[in-house]
């Protein structure tokens, strides 16, 4: 599924000019749970772009505004496990997303809109608590946890999300996830 859409055309056209760039090459020392954040942000921007093209169809929708907020979406300063705060306003589920509008808006300025200024800083939403304003910034949480945590069937990976570990509880039934990872493997 990642591989099709990666050596398509039109969203590589998209993504280019960020993969290129030393500062989002540097994300592949980040760790993010079993892979980097360089190769976790290219698989949200991956279905962030097959969502959008699938509702283009049906919709107005910007999907290149939608694959680059998903690409900048964790551009944040520095790996998360490096983050020793205690205090929970600081710990990183509730402040990178600033962190990484903040960067973006240093790094890439010629990409910075409206749209993908509230992809960025929004989402985490629900954890972080305003809601995204635009269809494209619900495409980009969704895709987000669909990716990253496999929330769907792990609800024990959730506190990685807010930058804590605990010990593991019981895992959910699977079906949720299935359902959703058939959805979005069809849209091609
Ligand atoms: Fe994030
Ligand atoms: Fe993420």
């Amino acid at each position: 599924m990642i591989g099709k859409v990666y050596n398509n055309k039109e969203y590589y056209v998209i993504v280019k000019n960020i993969l290129r760039n030393s500062e989002f090459q540097r994300r592949k020392e980040f760790k993010h749970h079993n892979d980097s954040v360089y190769d976790h942000s290219i698989q949200v921007s991956i279905v962030t772009y097959k969502i959008a093209c699938h509702l283009s169809r049906h919709i107005p929708i910007s999907i290149e505004d939608a694959t680059i907020g998903a690409l900048l979406h964790d551009f944040y300063l520095t790996p998360w496990r490096d983050n020793k705060e205690k205090e929970i306003k600081n710990l990183h589920g509730f402040n990178h997303a600033r962190i990484a509008y903040e960067n973006s808006c240093n790094i890439f300025p010629q990409y910075m809109n409206n749209k993908t200024k509230d992809i960025i800083k929004k989402h985490m939403f629900p954890l972080n608590i305003i809601p995204p304003r635009y269809i494209e910034s619900w495409i980009v949480t969704f895709a987000d946890k669909f990716v990253s945590l496999n929330v769907f069937t792990k609800p024990s990976e959730l506190p990685k999300y807010v930058g804590i570990s605990l010990p593991p509880v019981k895992d959910c039934p699977k079906t949720l996830y299935r359902f959703t990872k058939k959805f979005v493997s069809n849209m091609y």
